[in-house]
């Protein structure tokens, strides 16, 4: 029972402190969290930052995105650095986007976030795409998925088809060697009478 409950207050507390606790690869100092020239890709972010974090550096790495809501929490960040990265201008930084637009106007550090891909907005800064330039990648994107589930759906119809076809054929071939069969059966037993 002393395990059980020593198991569940152990399990409690490394969760309770994974919300503050500085993240994996960063350095934290005083609300300063500087995650910076670490080579940190997307998947390597962490899920949250400390509430408490004023300055978060995230500048020179390599991310391409950032997770919805990453840092919605964090009321006290006053600046924070995004530049370097390998930002790729897609659906997945409309929240990026929509997060720096609510930023006040004094906030400089974050406006020159620029494009990596693709192509055609490399070099172009994340905060001045208009939402439709963002939204047509997406577009794409989900119009590349239905082609290629419609292609996947015909391929899948047509091998359904050949092989109903087969089937078929193999029921007629074996209808005909059974009547054949039995033909032949019957003749077998009608001679055996007539010797
Ligand atoms: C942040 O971390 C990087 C890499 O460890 C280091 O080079 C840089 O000086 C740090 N910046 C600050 C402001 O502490
Ligand atoms: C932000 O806070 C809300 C409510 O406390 C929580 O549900 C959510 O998971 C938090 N999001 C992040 C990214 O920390
Ligand atoms: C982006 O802005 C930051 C802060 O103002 C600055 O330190 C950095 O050199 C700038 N980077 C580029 C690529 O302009």
């Amino acid at each position: 029972m002393d395990l059980l409950l020593f198991c569940l207050l152990f399990l409690f507390g490394v969760r309770g402190q994974g919300s503050s606790a500085c993240p994996p690869h960063c350095s934290c100092h005083q609300g300063h969290v500087n995650c910076s020239h670490k080579s940190l890709t997307s998947a390597m972010l962490p899920a949250h930052f400390p509430p408490g974090t004023t300055q978060l550096n995230l500048h020179s790495n390599l991310l391409t995105t950032l997770p919805n809501g990453l840092l919605d929490n964090l009321t006290h960040l006053h600046s924070v650095s995004l530049h370097g990265n390998l930002w790729s201008c897609d659906c997945g930084l409309l929240y990026l986007r929509a997060w720096l637009i609510r930023q006040p106007k004094g906030l400089l550090s974050h406006r020159n976030i620029s494009c990596s891909s693709p192509p055609g907005m490399r070099g172009r800064l994340l905060l001045y795409l208009t939402e439709e330039e963002v939204l047509e990648s997406c577009h794409y994107w989900y119009c590349d998925l239905a082609l290629a589930s419609q292609i996947c759906l015909c391929v899948f119809a047509l091998v359904q088809g050949l092989l109903l076809v087969a089937v078929i054929v193999f029921l007629k071939r074996f209808e005909k060697l059974s009547r054949e069969a039995k033909r032949a059966t019957s003749d077998d037993a009608m001679s055996d009478v007539l010797e």
